[in-house]
């Protein structure tokens, strides 16, 4: 299970770290509050802070860090049962993991949707347009395109449901770099076996890790790039991951 905290090293900032997290910085929008810039209501009457802030931040490109191809190196080596991620910065698909095995669970920018006739379209269509402050619209109805990632209030995908069973088989869950403050994403932390351990690598104790540990809890807080690389050393792949990290970046 990862959150935004694995793409801070990307460059992309997270939502909620003080100052540096994004919902500290959009005083510019003039929104009654941080979070309307992904709430439905707030966005039918006022889609432009959204795109704003889409352009600032997906029009760049970022690559994957080191904890994308850790993750990417777990699913190399068959040991990655899933990848549920809250991001919407595609960059586990970017590290190669294969979509079979991600769970996209708040949506992503691939493809989007017209907000009145429900047309759908891909997600590169609305970037020309955002490019140059223009609200995207449905070429059948004009009614402002949404990329397809999940607003609050919104249902989650239908591939969220394969938490079903994918939580009760894992023998392993690893939680990175999420304040685990979103539900029902969050709540998955419970659902594995009570005797299956639970690994959490973020800056700070969250979720059920504060409040309800379990006895084979282990959590390794401070920075999380810093605790992943920690881990690849016990686990002894730290040659293996560079070597990955050099071929991908390689092919770009
Ligand atoms: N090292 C360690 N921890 C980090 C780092 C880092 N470099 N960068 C960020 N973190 C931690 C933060 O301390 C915080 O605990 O990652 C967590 C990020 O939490 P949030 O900013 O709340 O992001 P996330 O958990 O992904 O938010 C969940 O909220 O706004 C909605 O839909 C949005 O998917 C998002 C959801």
């Amino acid at each position: 299970m990862v959150g935004a905290g694995i793409s801070t090293p990307s460059g992309i900032p997270d939502f909620r770290s003080p100052r540096s997290g994004l919902y500290s910085s959009l005083q510019q929008y003039d929104l009654p509050y941080p979070e309307a810039i992904f709430e439905l209501t707030f966005f039918s009457h006022n889609p432009k802070p959204f795109f704003t802030l889409a352009k600032e931040l997906y029009l760049r490109s970022y690559r994957p860090n080191v904890i994308h191809y850790f993750l990417r190196l777990l699913h190399d080596k068959g040991l990655l049962l899933r990848l549920y991620t809250q991001n919407i910065d595609g960059l586990e698909r970017v590290s190669g993991i294969p979509a079979s095995k991600l769970v996209e669970a708040h949506g992503s920018f691939a493809s989007a949707t017209c907000t009145v006739c429900r047309r759908p379209s891909p997600g590169k269509d609305i970037w020309a347009d955002v490019a140059v402050d223009r609200i995207p619209r449905c070429p059948v109805c004009t009614g402002v395109v949404k990329p397809d990632i999940v607003f609050f209030g919104e249902a989650l995908p239908q591939r969220f449901l394969m938490h079903v069973v994918d939580f009760p088989m894992a023998d392993l869950l690893l939680i990175l770099g999420t304040s685990l403050e979103v539900e029902p994403f969050a709540s998955l932390s419970e659902a594995v076996q009570s005797s299956v351990p639970r690994l959490l690598i973020n800056r700070d104790l969250v979720g059920p890790f504060a409040w309800h540990p379990r006895s084979r809890d282990v959590v390794q807080l401070g920075d999380v790039v810093h605790g992943v690389e920690r881990l690849v050393e016990l686990l002894g792949w730290t040659e293996e991951l560079q070597d990955l990290i050099q071929q991908e970046t390689e092919k770009v």
